[in-house]
């Protein structure tokens, strides 16, 4: 393992069909004014709006509701929460929902007491909080992102076409994350694919950096291997409880910090989804699917060996009498096969990405520095060409 390092999550997992009843024992540890966060409404069609207030009376909280929370949260959407929150002298913020309600509630809690505008302080100058920050607690609705156990609360900024994602520190992540498998069932087919694509995707950010022998990459090819095995059964079989929690699982474990322990990590898959993301307001996981591809054939010849395990270990290439780059090659074919067998968009085109739209979203992506290759404009530009198929 390289370099120095500290490790602490301190969110409590409650996981099972049974995980409701940790909202009970959690609530008693905070105080009375409660702000319900949740989002379009799939919550009060599947019943669990009504459990969680009569959990909320129980408990003898003054309910205040924060609703509308959209796919990819916007900045003004964040500034309507602090209005509301700031109004109603709230103690805690407790999420229903998925990666945008969590993410959503984590900006707001930094930002409730923040004495400046938080896109400002928090998105273009990425300042740490040091301002008064309110616990956020979660149930979780909608598997992928990971926000149920990290510190990233991602918003777009509409007015400037940026989606940007600040990690937050340990004092940011949630207190507490209900995962209960079954409250996944009703996400409809294209975000439950989309958020298992996130899943793998976070994966391979981490993965594919460095070149040492590092305790994380096998980890690592763990969770890929029970994702795609547990993937392949849940497209077919959405129901499958021991698939879908397997998946409930895996996607906490891709991104609560651990498997980035002891890696540069490259993310660069998710700056160029995330730009197209503010472009098209696209579904995430499916802005990642779209270039990937595109991405690694791009780097895999500055990343040969790593590329190669991957395809050996975790795709099960046979290497016998193959040349390091015909293994890797293989590789990234496997991975295209299995993505069209769960079904995600491959093609920028479908996502709406118009041809004049590509100098604009390379243009305004970052380039990282922590993978295999720190991308030029010029080749984020040729990636997303290599993704838009007509
Ligand atoms: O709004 P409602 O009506 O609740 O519907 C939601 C939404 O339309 C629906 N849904 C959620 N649970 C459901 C359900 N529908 C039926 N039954 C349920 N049980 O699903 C739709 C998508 O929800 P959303 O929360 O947007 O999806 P996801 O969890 O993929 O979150 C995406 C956001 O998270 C950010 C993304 O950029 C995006 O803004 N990310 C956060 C990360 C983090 N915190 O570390 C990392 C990720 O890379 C990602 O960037
Ligand atoms: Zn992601």
């Amino acid at each position: 393992m390289l370099g120095n390092f500290t490790y602490c999550n301190p969110t409590k997992l409650y996981f099972g069909e049974d995980a409701l009843d940790g909202l009970n024992k959690e609530l008693k540890n905070y105080g009375k004014r409660v702000l319900l966060v949740y989002g379009g409404g799939s919550i009060k069609r599947i019943g669990l709006y009504e459990e969680i207030i009569k959990i909320l009376k129980n408990n003898d909280k003054i309910v205040f509701e924060d609703a509308g929370v959209m796919p990819n949260p916007t900045l003004d959407k964040l500034y309507e929460g602090i209005k509301i929150a700031r109004d109603n002298n709230i103690d805690m913020i407790l999420a229903i929902g998925g990666g945008s309600v969590i993410d959503y509630s984590k900006a707001l809690s930094v930002s409730i007491y923040c004495k400046e505008d938080p896109w400002e302080k928090y998105y273009a100058r990425m300042e740490d909080v040091d301002n008064k920050i309110v616990p956020v607690g979660c149930v979780l609705t909608m598997v992928g992102t990971g926000s149920e156990m990290n510190g990233g609360a991602v918003i777009t900024n509409q007015k400037e076409k940026l989606k940007i994602g600040h990690v937050f520190n340990e004092n940011v992540f949630p207190k507490f994350a209900i995962l209960n498998p079954k409250l996944t069932y009703t996400v409809p087919h294209y975000q439950m694919i989309a958020g298992i694509f996130d899943t793998f995707s976070h994966i391979m950010e981490q993965y594919f950096s460095d070149s040492d022998d590092n305790t994380s990459d096998y980890l690592m090819e763990g969770l890929m291997k029970s994702l795609i095995h547990s993937s392949l059964i849940a497209v077919k079989d959405p129901l499958n409880y021991e698939a879908r929690s397997n998946i409930m699982w895996i996607a906490t474990w891709a991104l609560n910090t651990l498997v980035a322990k002891g890696k540069t990590t490259d993310w660069e898959v998710h700056m160029i989804g995330q730009q197209i993301g503010a472009f098209t307001n696209a579904t995430h996981g499916m802005t990642l699917s779209a270039v990937s591809i595109a991405y690694y054939r791009y780097i895999m010849n500055d990343g040969l060996l790593k590329f190669k395990r991957f395809a050996i270990n975790v795709f099960n290439v046979d290497p016998t009498n193959k040349t390091d780059k015909q293994i890797a090659s293989e590789g990234i074919d496997k991975l295209e096969q299995y993505m069209k067998e769960i079904g995600v968009v491959l093609n920028i085109k479908e996502l709406g990405v118009t041809k004049d739209m590509i100098d604009d979203i390379a243009n305004s992506c970052f380039s990282n520095t922590g993978g295999y290759k720190t991308l030029s404009k010029q080749d984020i530009k040729q990636i997303l060409l290599n993704s838009y198929h007509e």
